[in-house]
């Protein structure tokens, strides 16, 4: 759990009422808040670019609504998407219906990936990185069920690099985490994947439309070093 989240919860740990309220949020309103929100222009700028290049057995971590799922060419044979959120899942699934590949949920967290070691060619991820609570671990299974000549594909916002921008991201982000369903505005994605096993063979930053401290974005491919 991230240390920002639980300091939240134990503020509001007596207040079951509120408690109530934000379990309704996260599994009723979450879900379809960021399927309307990652349905962007600018997200799909990033789709169109950077999915394509998936091929082979792929690995989607955090799919979402199923988003990315029509950019996937014809190099892909078969997609596992992993997404721990059953209503996510679900709005995802109405999305496979016209893939050329096989997809197979797999109903887990991406800090513990049930699938063999060196088993994949590509892994994808986007937007998802700022959520998992803990990241490095599940960047680490990525590594572990990557191919030595496997990729990470992964476009992602974070931490930006002026200090005046990064002091209003520490500040919004205890509250940002909470509305977001555990979303970090301040986390460097660069670092955070060369510090997990991974060589950054492509790395491409951005701020892109809208507020500073929500749109400064990474994009790229890394490799197993
Ligand atoms: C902002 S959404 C992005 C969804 C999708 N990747 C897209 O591009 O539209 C963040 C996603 O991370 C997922 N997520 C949160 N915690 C996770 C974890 N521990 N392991 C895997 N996915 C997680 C959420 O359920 C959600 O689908």
């Amino acid at each position: 759990m991230a240390p920002d989240r639980a300091q939240w919860q134990g503020t509001v740990g007596h207040q079951p009422g509120f408690t109530l309220q934000m379990n309704c949020y996260d599994h009723w309103v979450l879900p379809w808040l960021i399927d309307l929100c990652m349905r962007n222009k600018e997200a799909r700028r990033y789709r169109e670019q950077v999915i394509p290049h998936a091929a082979g057995r792929v690995l989607e971590v955090g799919v979402g609504s199923g988003l990315n799922l029509p950019f996937y060419g014809p190099g892909v044979r078969h997609l596992f998407a992993l997404e721990p959120s059953p209503e996510l899942r679900r709005m995802a699934g109405r999305r496979t219906r016209h893939a050329r590949f096989t997809v197979e949920f797999l109903d887990r967290t991406a800090e513990e990936i049930p699938l063999e070691r060196a088993s994949i060619d590509t892994v994808v991820t986007t937007w998802t990185l700022c959520t998992i609570p803990d990241a490095i671990r599940a960047l680490q299974e990525m590594k572990r069920v990557l191919k030595p000549s496997g990729s990470l594909l992964f476009v992602e916002h974070g931490l930006a690099p002026e200090p005046g921008v990064q002091a209003w991201q520490h500040r919004l982000n205890p509250f940002w985490n909470r509305i977001g369903g555990g979303c970090n505005l301040n986390r460097k994605i660069d670092g955070l994947i060369s510090g997990s096993g991974f060589r950054l063979a492509d790395l491409h930053t951005e701020y892109v439309k809208g507020l500073k401290p929500l749109s400064f974005t990474y994009s790229g491919r890394a490799i197993p070093t």
